[in-house]
C-alpha cells in the first residue's frame, strides 16, 4: 500500500494525512474484496524497515493502523465470518496494538470465512531466519540431523497453511516487493501501478481479476499438464 506520503504531499498536508487516507483506503478494499471470489488477501501495512522512520512518522502510522484496526476492522470479523491473521514481528509492535490484535484473533478463532492477512512489523527476512531458528530448535529436540527441506522451510513461515499469493499488487509505481514474503512470491504474477494507495479504487482490483485470467501459469514446469 505505497504513496501515502506523496498523496499527502501533494496536497500541501502532513503525510500523517495520507497515512489516514491509506487506512480509508484498506476499508474500501476490504469491501471490494468481499464482492469478488478472493479467498485470501494480505495488507502489507508496515514493515520492519518502515521501522527506521523518524519516531513521529512511526508513532502515527502505528496509531492509525490501531485505531482503524480497533474502531472499524474489529466490528466486522464477526458480521462477516472474515478469518484474520497477523504476520511479523509482533515483539516490535507497542502495547494497545498488540491488544488489538489479540482481541481480533480471539474473535475470529472460530470464523470460517475470507482470510483477511495484515503484515505488521513485518520483514521477509526476519521472517526466514525466525523460520530457520525454529527448526534448529525442532531439530535438535529431536535430535534429527538431516537436512532441511524446502517443505519444512515454507511450513515454518508465519504463513503457514497460507496459500502463496496468486498475484501482488503494489501501488506508489515501483516496482519492487520491499521485502515482501520472498519465498512466497517465487511464481506469484506482479502487478504495479502508478496510482497512489490512498487513490484506491474498486475497478483496480477488478482489472487484475481479469489481467490474472489470461495468464497461463505453469509454476516453472511446461504448460502440458496445467
Ligand atoms: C507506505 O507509503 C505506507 C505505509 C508505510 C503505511 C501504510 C499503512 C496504512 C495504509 C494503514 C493501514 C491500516 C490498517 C488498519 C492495517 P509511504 O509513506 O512510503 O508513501 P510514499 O512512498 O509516498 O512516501
Amino acid at each position: 500500500m505505497d504513496g501515502n506520503g506523496r498523496w499527502a504531499q501533494r496536497q500541501g498536508m502532513p503525510r500523517s494525512y495520507g497515512h489516514e487516507a491509506g487506512a480509508k483506503a484498506l476499508l474500501r478494499a476490504i469491501d471490494a474484496i468481499d464482492e469478488t471470489d478472493i479467498e485470501y488477501v494480505t495488507f502489507y501495512a508496515f514493515s520492519t524497515d518502515n521501522n527506521n522512520r523518524n519516531n513521529d512518522e512511526v508513532g502515527s502510522i502505528l496509531g492509525i493502523i490501531t485505531y482503524f484496526l480497533s474502531e472499524y476492522v474489529k466490528p466486522i470479523i464477526s458480521e462477516r465470518n472474515y478469518r484474520v491473521r497477523f504476520i511479523g514481528e509482533m515483539r516490535m509492535l507497542p502495547e494497545p496494538l498488540l491488544d488489538v490484535i489479540n482481541d481480533i484473533n480471539n474473535l475470529a478463532l472460530n470464523n470460517k470465512g475470507k482470510m483477511l492477512v495484515f503484515a505488521i512489523g513485518y520483514g521477509g527476512d526476519y521472517e526466514v531466519a525466525n523460520a530457520v531458528n525454529v527448526i534448529i530448535k525442532q531439530k535438535n529436540m529431536l535430535l534429527d540431523d538431516k537436512p532441511v527441506t524446502p517443505e519444512e522451510l515454507k511450513k515454518a513461515l508465519y504463513t503457514v497453511n497460507i496459500p502463496d499469493p496468486d498475484a501482488v499488487l503494489r501501488y506508489g509505481g515501483y516496482k519492487r516487493l520491499s521485502n515482501f514474503m520472498p519465498l512466497q512470491t517465487a511464481y506469484s504474477e506482479l502487478f504495479f501501478t502508478d496510482k497512489l494507495w490512498p487513490d484506491f479504487d474498486k475497478e483496480d482490483i477488478l482489472k487484475v481479476i481479469e489481467e490474472f485470467a489470461k495468464i497461463k501459469r505453469n509454476f516453472g514446469g511446461n504448460n502440458d499438464n496445467v
